[in-house]
């Protein structure tokens, strides 16, 4: 006999939608797989006249008491976006008992730790497989198929609208302005971009990915942040030309009791793979003690993908209503006291000099950099205009805070620093 298993929907635009449609077409067949019959009972939108998706307007409510309150119903679908009123409305259903499934990275980073206490408090189910990398399976890999391993490292493109930005700049050596506006053409970046290019989002997701990989909680405060709007044509081709490709990096490390978090534009050997995940492609690089390297990629975003792993979340949480499932590690309002977060990590660096063209320079630039310890891994220089040349170095693995005492030590009156960009390995 086939389990009836009601949903409700808290928004119904581009996922909503999506996920109305893949529960329709594949209704039969997860019947006859699964055992499951999903009926999507209600839809809160803001304004029904307004309703942008073609889900029939007699499941859509204006009213969230209809979705939250409604007995028959056992689990509910988030995909309103934004803060508020989104995590307080997933907190009620808790409280009430309802199993809730969310692709709100934002809802989710900034309020976890009430989330998860309220679906332990009330015997419900919390999944989040979509708020991380779309369709890839991270989330369930990390807390499930890796959850008896020691992960030390989890760096992933995670954002599709800044790859797909740093792939059109690389490729084609346009500046940042253009190429944004020509994914706000086309509907891959947002009419406010902010979100994505300063690298909020990925923040977001980096919280979240960290809070798992590493079983303690990364509150979103904790990671360093940088967008890709600093970033220029010429770093990217002089980057290229010494065998580096540049990618807005979400990276977690985990050294004993000591944790960094950082988003910021990285060059990566363009031989890693990572280096070669183009477009709006999202994908997420793990190490870990046991299972060593993994590399998960696949579509961040779009309805189909994205609905794709939140159908899987549904299914699963509809065979685990009654053994609802809690991810594994302490998530505390509070980190462990013993971890430390650390802004002083080490990597390898890239720096462009705008310098005069004349004797002396290269060894008072070499002079500022060993003087604190740094040595050059490779260095390049090249004439540009009005007597003046620029200079590109890349170091070999230092200190941040020891770049950036060399770099304040450089004589201004030759040499001006034009950008600075962590290599990782
Ligand atoms: N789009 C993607 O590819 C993607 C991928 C991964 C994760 N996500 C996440 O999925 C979530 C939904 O994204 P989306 O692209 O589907 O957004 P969307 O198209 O803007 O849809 C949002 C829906 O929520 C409703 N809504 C928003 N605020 C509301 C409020 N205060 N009261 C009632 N209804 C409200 C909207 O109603 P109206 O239609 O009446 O405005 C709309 O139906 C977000 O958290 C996003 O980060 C999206």
């Amino acid at each position: 006999m086939a389990k009836v298993i009601q949903l409700g929907f808290l928004g119904c635009g581009n996922i909503g939608g999506g996920v109305y449609h893949l529960l329709t077409e594949m209704h039969d067949e997860i019947l006859k797989r699964e055992h499951i019959d999903i009926r999507i009972k209600s839809a809160l939108v803001k304004s029904i006249a307004e309703a942008r998706s073609d889900v029939p307007r007699d499941i859509m409510t204006e009213h969230a008491e209809d979705v939250l309150r409604d007995p028959d119903i056992d689990i509910i679908c988030e995909f309103m976006g934004g803060e508020q009123p989104a995590a307080s409305f997933m907190q009620k259903a808790l409280e009430n008992g309802k199993t809730v499934i969310t692709a709100n990275k934002m809802a989710l980073a900034l309020n976890w730790h009430k989330l998860q206490a309220a679906a332990v408090e009330h015997h419900a189910g919390l999944y989040y497989e979509a708020s991380v990398g779309g369709v890839i399976p991270v989330i369930r890999s990390l807390t499930v198929s890796l959850n008896a391993d020691e992960i030390d490292q989890v760096m992933g493109i995670v954002n599709g609208t800044t790859n797909y930005i740093l792939t059109q700049m690389s490729q084609q050596g346009r500046p940042y302005a253009d190429v944004l506006a020509e994914a706000q053409r086309l509907g891959l970046a947002e009419p406010n971009p902010t979100a994505d290019v300063e690298g909020f989002d990925a923040a977001y997701k980096l919280s979240i990915l960290s809070s798992i990989a590493f079983h303690t909680r990364v509150t979103y405060e904790k990671i360093h942040r940088e967008g890709i709007t600093c970033v220029s044509p010429d770093d990217i081709a002089f980057g290229r030309e010494m065998g580096y490709t540049l990618k807005l990096l979400a990276i977690g490390k985990r050294n004993g009791d000591s944790i960094e978090v950082r988003v910021h534009p990285t060059f990566l050997p363009s031989n890693h793979p990572l280096a070669r995940v183009d477009g709006s492609l999202n994908a997420i690089y793990i190490h870990g003690r046991y299972c060593q390297d993994i590399m998960l990629q696949g579509r961040g975003a779009g309805d189909k993908p994205t609905s794709s792993a939140i159908c899987g979340d549904i299914l699963y949480a509809a065979r685990h209503l009654d053994t609802p499932i809690v991810p594994s590690f302490a998530n505390t309002a509070e980190t462990d006291p013993a971890i430390n977060f650390t802004n002083n990590w080490t990597c390898r660096y890239f720096v462009r000099l705008d310098a005069a063209d004349t004797p002396g320079v290269l060894g008072s630039v070499a002079g500022a950099f060993s003087g604190k310890s740094i040595s050059i891994a490779s260095l390049l220089q090249r004439p540009s205009s009005n007597g003046r040349a620029t200079i590109i170095l890349i170091t070999h693995e230092a200190s941040e805070q020891s770049v950036q005492e060399a770099i304040s030590s450089l004589n201004t009156d030759l040499v001006k620093v034009e950008s600075m960009i962590r290599v990782e390995n």
